[in-house]
């Protein structure tokens, strides 16, 4: 077997429900791999509360150094909440989106086949700002944009620049183009005028280099209703950091669950799979939580690797796992969020299963 057919995969399970999700979404990466050959090395990595005990910080330095080294990672959910007060912030899926500048969220929202949605024909895909934006806490060059001048008085800074706002809207775009060919711009520049003013403004320099791509703009309120109202209006949302963190969990209930809902966080070199959904520590150690969010995750980062490097196989097996999902969920592997009965390991197992008959 040569190098090329080993694929390492950081595994950085979390908290919550991270140790019960990742595994099976990687057991099902590993499944999908490897009628092509190709075998999952994986790297396991100390994060969130377990680091804490164990290395005594959510995201130690091995980890940081681990990740360096693979340019693939599997994160869960973390649970900062339940940390130290002084281990708090930044969260550690934001430590890793600003430390390795992973500044674009892809998050898509469609309906599976058997789930009942609010909004069957929702195919959205929601393109947040990671990196920047109304999230204080990666706004400055030390410390929060977040302060308190008095007790009683509490203020945030928002942060929009051409740098980040363009390369975001040129994923939107390329996404579009591979898409339906529509981009809706999202801002409240009525409000936030300089700001998400400037970030809509950006967006629709950018749009001028693709008229092929259709363009619509809507005031972040406003979109909310019609992702409810009339969700095939939509096919690309761009949107800054906190607009995007608000509507991809809207999107993704609506179509179903937001348990379902995958999402990808991606520089130019580097791809971090971790669900829409958080650590949902009210039914984590019960085998019930839904790992589809994470397994549709992991298809992403596979896609993501697959087209950059032109390795079919690996852009194959991505399919395949959506594919197997959609398959595993239509035949009744669906857990409890999704009005079924199924198990964690249930979900997984059929999905497996699903791939020799996709494929
Ligand atoms: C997400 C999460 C995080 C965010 C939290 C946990 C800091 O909600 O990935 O959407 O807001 O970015
Ligand atoms: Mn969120």
């Amino acid at each position: 077997m040569t190098a090329d057919d080993h694929l390492p995969l950081a595994v950085l399970a979390g908290d919550g429900i991270g140790p019960e999700v990742v595994p099976v979404a990687v057991e099902v990466a590993a499944a999908a791999l490897e009628p092509h050959g190709i075998v999952v090395d994986r790297v396991d990595l100390p994060f969130g509360g377990h680091a804490i005990a164990s290395h005594g910080a959510p995201v130690p330095q091995t980890t940081l150094d681990g990740l360096a080294e693979t340019p693939l990672w599997v994160v869960g959910p973390h649970d900062s909440a339940s940390y130290p007060d002084q281990l708090r912030t930044p969260p550690p899926g934001a430590l890793l989106r600003t430390r390795f500048d992973l500044f674009a969220n892809l998050r898509p929202a469609r309906a599976l086949p058997g789930v009942p949605a609010t909004t069957p024909s929702m195919d959205v895909l929601v393109v947040r700002e990671n990196s920047e934006g109304l999230y204080a806490d990666r706004n400055m060059a030390v410390g929060a944009g977040e302060f308190m001048p008095t007790p009683d008085v509490a203020m945030s800074i928002g942060v929009v620049t051409r740098a980040a706002t363009e390369r975001i809207a040129v994923e939107a775009f390329e996404a579009a183009r591979r898409r339906r060919g529509h981009v809706t711009i999202v801002h409240k520049a009525n409000v936030l005028r300089l700001t998400t003013g400037l970030f809509r403004d950006v967006c629709l320099d950018v749009a001028r280099r693709y008229p092929d791509v259709r363009v619509s703009q809507q005031h972040v309120d406003a979109m909310a209703a019609l992702l409810v109202r009339s969700p095939d209006a939509i096919d690309v949302i761009v949107a800054e950091n906190l607009f995007g963190d608000i509507l991809s969990d809207l999107a993704g209930e609506l179509s179903g669950s937001l348990g379902s809902a995958p999402s990808l966080n991606a520089s130019s070199a580097r791809a971090m799979a971790q669900a829409v959904h958080g650590a949902a520590p009210d039914i984590a150690g019960r085998g019930i939580a839904n790992p589809v969010g994470m397994i549709g995750s992991v298809a992403m980062l596979l896609r993501w690797h697959g087209d950059r490097t032109g390795e079919h196989r690996v852009t194959a097996a991505a399919d395949a796992i959506d594919a197997a999902v959609a398959h595993a969920s239509a035949n009744g592997a669906r857990t409890a969020d999704l009005g079924g009965a199924a198990t964690t390991a249930d979900v997984g197992a059929a999905v497996r299963a699903a791939l020799s008959e996709v494929g």
